[in-house]
Formats: structure tokens, sequence, C-alpha cells
């Protein structure tokens, strides 16, 4: 493991020189970056500059009452969006799928994890985002697939890393693993915004997800094109969840309006008479990015055992032990390890709050690995990943991390100065010591409303938790000469939306011959066997694949109130030069 930056104490300047030995070109990552969380609080008080909330142990804000509680409104809205699939492009995505908040604010979900390398479309770790789609004019279509092809996949993309917490990320003057995004707030031509020019960083970010090509949408589906913000200004909140699972503080904020109010709607009365971002303009791009930001700025995790002084006598001595014989709070502390200290077993620097610093260093796998942030260890006995890759290494190795036993040994196995018991050989650590520091580490810094989905920690339980990603798809389809068995893409909610609101419902078909004429299907009853033909079905409306054997009908059978409940059969067919190739069936239940 090498480990490179620009700053550290001297007492481990010999262990730098030898991480040094695998490293080139040392230059180009002696990079480093102004701005220590503790610098400077992210407190800039004044509307409308960011604030952290008040009713916290870390009250910064100076800002008036008013003013705050417009900050909370913001919050509010800001919670409802980050926790609503409708902000994809085709409602299979949250913010939220990615960042779970049990899973300490990161994603847990199996099987985005070390997936083919060789796909271009399936990078070797991350989190699961939309199907590639592409953009078909403003108002109308996003249709799987695209007309000049850098992609024939209808599985879902995944990111290149890990998703990091959203919690407690509101102390980051930087976000991104690579840390791009912030300190200011850029318009959409790369501009800083007025008075977001520090500690804007969580505006600057929410911005991405939901244009990106891995997470919620086509690039092309952005906010330049504006088809983000007419998407969102016929939507209503939440439409696709269970609205018994919305968190009260955000039912109580829809509650102000009236039934099926959209978003539009909504944004306006929110920042309506914001000096900055007011008037009757619905959905912006910046509006989008301060609710969401003021949302991340309530999520401060600050009730762990550390915290609170209820660290038991063994998670006392894993944090001493690790202290004593480790150089972690060299960098997963903010003022650095002298400083970090638990008088009367609490923690005593609020800046200590993030068990980061802030910083980005080399400690990749290769010497030529990337720089990455410090990540906040607070709730890290809740996370299912570890590392942005999910892997540490020695520098040429990679070294897998997939469960928190697994994460200790690594340490315990690192010979220097990343490893613990300093520069000694690795591999020391009695029972008892790995009992301690695993405790401290995986009990100490979790705050169980995080855990537990407590406010402010709360969330709606998702769509696409209700209903497994295309669980509702099965049998068998069949092939015809060209050997191609085509696939049904049918993982869009299936949901009765308000009227006047965008209707999104669409069926796609994959892996089918390429501009051949493919037939939906549609009956009330599953057939028995694979194949439903026959069953009563109906032909619902005929069209060709395009170059890469993809096609997509939109909203394929209107979705009326009556059909709620009546469960719906659709399958394709395709005309595989002159034989009747069938795929998979699947079953929606419009709500
Ligand atoms: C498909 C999964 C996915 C979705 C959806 C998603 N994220 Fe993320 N998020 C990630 C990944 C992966 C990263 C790290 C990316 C990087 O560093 O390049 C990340 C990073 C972040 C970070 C930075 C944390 C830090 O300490 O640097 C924040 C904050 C965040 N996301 C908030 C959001 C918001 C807000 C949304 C919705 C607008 C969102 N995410 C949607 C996967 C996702
Ligand atoms: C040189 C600075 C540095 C030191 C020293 C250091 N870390 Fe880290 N740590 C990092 C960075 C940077 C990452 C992110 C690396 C990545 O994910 O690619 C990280 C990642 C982690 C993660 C994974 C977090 C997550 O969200 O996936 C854990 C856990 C962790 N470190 C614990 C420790 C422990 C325990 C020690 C001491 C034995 C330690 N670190 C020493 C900088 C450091």
């Amino acid at each position: 493991m090498t480990v490179l930056v620009s700053r550290f104490p001297m007492s481990i300047a010999s262990a730098i020189v030898i991480a040094l030995a695998f490293a080139s070109p040392l230059a180009a990552q002696q990079q480093h970056v102004a701005g220590l969380v503790g610098d400077m609080p992210p407190d800039l008080g004044n509307w409308p500059a960011p604030a952290s909330p008040d009713g916290n142990k870390f009250v910064r804000s100076t800002a008036p009452a008013g003013a705050i509680a417009r900050r909370d409104r913001q919050a509010a809205l800001g919670k409802a969006m980050f926790w609503d699939e409708q902000c994809s492009s085709n409602n299979t995505i949250a913010c939220g799928t990615c960042h779970l908040s049990e899973a300490g604010g990161t994603d847990n979900r199996p099987g985005a994890v070390f997936l083919d390398p060789t796909s271009p479309d399936h990078q070797n770790f991350g989190a699961f985002g939309v199907i590639r789609q592409s953009f078909n004019g403003l108002t109308s279509r996003i249709d799987y697939g695209f007309q000049v092809a850098p992609s024939t996949s209808i599985d879902r993309l995944v990111t290149p890393v890990a998703a990091p917490t959203m919690i407690g990320a509101y102390l980051f003057e930087r976000l991104f693993w690579d840390m791009r995004a912030g300190p200011q707030f850029h318009d959409n031509a790369g501009f800083v915004i007025p008075n977001f020019t520090d500690w804007a960083a969580l505006e600057d970010l929410a911005v991405e997800p939901a244009q990106s090509p891995v997470e919620m949408a086509h690039e092309t589906a952005n906010w330049a094109s504006g088809f983000l913000r007419n998407k969102l200004n016929r939507t209503v909140p939440l439409a696709l969840v269970n609205p018994a699972t919305i968190p009260p503080d955000v039912a109580a904020f829809l509650a102000t309006f009236p039934p099926n109010t959209s978003y539009a709607t909504i944004f306006d009365s929110v920042f309506g008479g914001h000096p900055q971002f007011g008037g009757a303009v619905g959905v912006t791009r910046e509006r989008f990015a301060l609710a969401i930001a003021h949302y991340h700025r309530k999520l401060i995790p600050d009730q762990a055992p550390i915290d609170r002084g209820t660290m038991t006598l063994n998670q006392v001595a894993g944090f001493n032990f690790l202290k004593t014989n480790s150089s972690c709070f060299a960098c997963h502390s903010v003022s650095g390890n002298p400083t970090l200290t638990l008088p009367g077993g609490v923690l005593a620097n609020p800046f200590d709050n993030l068990f980061s610093d802030g910083r980005f260093h080399q400690i990749g796998v290769t010497p030529t690995s990337p720089p990455r942030k410090t990540p906040t260890l607070r709730n890290i006995g809740l996370h299912r990943k570890f590392f942005s890759t999910g892997h540490g290494g020695d520098g040429i190795t990679k070294v897998f991390v997939t469960n928190f036993a697994e994460l200790v040994k690594f340490y315990d196995l690192q010979p220097g100065f990343l490893g613990i018991n300093g520069s000694g050989p690795g591999g020391t650590m009695t029972a008892a010591e790995t009992n301690m520091v695993t405790d401290f580490l995986s009990r100490a810094l979790t705050d169980p409303r995080v855990a537990s989905r407590t406010f402010p920690f709360d969330r709606p339980t998702l769509r696409s938790e209700a209903v497994a990603f295309e669980s509702n798809e099965y049998g068998v389809g069949t092939a015809g000469p060209s050997a191609l068995v085509p696939e049904i893409i049918a993982n869009v909610p299936e949901k009765i939306v308000a009227p006047g609101m965008g209707q999104w419902f669409k069926i796609g078909v994959g892996r089918a011959p390429a501009n051949r004429a493919a037939k939906l299907l549609i009956g009330t009853a599953a057939a028995g066997g694979p194949v439903l033909v026959g069953g009563g079905f109906t032909s619902l409306v005929t069209q060709p694949t395009n170059a890469q054997g993809i096609t997509t009908v939109h909203v394929p059978f209107p979705l009326t109130a009556v059909m709620i409940g009546i469960p719906v059969f659709t399958q394709w067919v395709v005309d595989d030069f002159g034989v009747s190739a069938f795929s998979d069936a699947a079953r929606f239940v419009p709500y």
C-alpha cells in the first residue's frame, strides 16, 4: 500500500519514505487541497449562503429564525426529492437507492460487486444505476438503447466506484472520492454562482446524479436540455412510494399543499421569495440543489456512543489501542492524531465529528491509483462495502475487503504506515486487540438513529424495495434463425398518476435481431408454459427494433383507475427472418 500526501507529522516521515519507493511519478501525486474542515466551519450564517441547521449539538447557524424556517422547508422538499425515484429518467432510481440510511448512507445492495471487468457497461465495483437510455425530446421520451450505439446493454449500469455516505457530508468542503465537487457551486456553464463561493460542495454535487448516465439518467436528459425540469414540474412528490412510509416531517410538509400538487407549485412556494432564485419558475437546477443540500445539512450523526459517553471499556480500549499503535487518526481525524481525545469518554473536538481530514491521499493498490478523499469512519459498522473500489492493497496486489473481519485483518496485516502496529511487521494483533479494535470501529461510531432509520435518518420504503428490480419478469424466450433470444425490459413502475402529470410507463425489448418488426402482446391472464402467446393475448403495437436490437413502447396500455390491482401480462414477439422469436414475459399490477 502506498501512501502519498503532502502533509504528515514528522514522526511518520520514515514510513512515507518507504511508501514513496513504490510510487511514481511523485509530482503528479503530491496534490494538496486547501481548506481543512476545522479551518472554517460550514457555517456562513447568512441567508442564502449554506449553513448548518439548528437542533443539533454542532449548531453553527447564526441566521435569523425566519431564514432557518425557510431552510427547513427547503430541507423537507430536499428530503422528499432525495427519496423520490421519479427524479430519475425512468422512475427506477432515487438518490437514496444508492445511499441507504441503514447502510450508513451507502449502497448495501448485493450484486453490484466485482462484475465482469471486461464489459464496458459493467464496471468492477459500485452501485447499480439505470439502464442506458437515449433521450427523444423534451417532453416525450426516454428510450432504451441509442440510435448511435455506445451500448447494446439492456442491464443496469454500475458506477465505477462505491457510493460514499451523504450522512455527515456537510462537513466536507469538497465531495466525491476525488474531491471534484465544490467548494463553490457552479452554474451549468461552469461559472461560480454568487454567494456560493465556499462550503457549497453539497449544492455543486446534488445536480450531477440526476443527469449522470451511470446513475439516474442519460446525460442528454439533463438540466441544460430542460428535460429534468420539465419532468419534475409534472411530477407529484413521492407518488411511487407507499404513503404510509413517508417520513412524518415530509408528510407534514407535503400536507401543507392540496393532494397531487406538482413539484412545480411546491418549488415556487418554497423558493418564490428567495432573493437569488425567486419567482414563479418551478423546478430549476439551482433550487433542486439547494433543497437537497439543506436536507443533507440536517443529517448530523452525532449521537454515537463516542458522542454520548456511552462507549464500553472495550471500545475505549480499542480507540486507545489504535491511537497508540496506528496512524489511522492522522487521516481519519480532522485535527490530526494529537488532538483527537476522549476526555470522560466523550469526543472532545466537535470538528472530529467526521473522522476524516477532508483531504485526499494516494493509498491505492497500484503506484498509479488515483488519490482518494479520506472517508468518514462514522457508521462504518453499517457498511456492506468498503473502500472506493472494494479493495485495498500493498501497492501491487489487490486485497479485497468484503466484511468487517476482513477489514480489521487487512489493517492488521499492513506492515507500514497504513497498518496497525505502526511500521512494525503486520499480523501482530492478539485476539483481544482484534476484538477491541473491531468493537470500537464497528459500534462506537454508529449513531443508532442511522442504523434504525429514525429521524432525521428516516426514509420511505422505495418502490424498488417493494418490488425488486425485474422481479416481475418470468419465463424464457425463444430464438429464431439469428439465435438471439429477445429479452423484455419491464422495470418502469406501472403507476397510475394524477391527471395532467407525466406518464413514464414504458416497456422495451432488447437482445433481439436488429431492424426487425417487434410486436408487444398483452393479456389479462398468464398462459401456461414459458411462452404466453395463445393465452388470449392481443397485439398492441408493432414497430421495428433499432440497429442494436432494442425498441421501446411508451404507455403501451393506458393506465386508468379501473385497472388498479388487476394484473396485466405482456410479452414481445419479434420477426426473426420469418420465424417468431418470443421474449420472456412480464407481469404488471397497476397501482
Ligand atoms: C447509482 C447510484 C447513485 C445514485 C442514484 C446517487 N448516488 Fe450519490 N454517489 C454515488 C457514488 C458512486 C458516489 C461517488 C462518486 C465519485 O466519487 O466519483 C456518490 C457520491 C455522493 C456524495 C459525496 C459524498 C462524499 O463524501 O464525497 C453525495 C453527497 C451524494 N452522492 C449525494 C447524492 C445525491 C444528492 C443523489 C441524487 C441527486 C445521489 N447521490 C444519487 C452513487 C449514487
Ligand atoms: C494516509 C491516510 C490514511 C491513513 C493513515 C488511514 N486511512 Fe483509512 N482511508 C484513507 C483513504 C484515502 C481511504 C479511501 C481509500 C479508497 O477507498 O480508495 C480510506 C478508507 C478507509 C476505510 C473504508 C471506508 C469506506 O467508507 O469504505 C476504512 C474502514 C479505513 N480507511 C480505516 C482505517 C484504519 C482503521 C486505519 C488505521 C489502521 C486507516 N484507515 C488509516 C486514508 C487513510
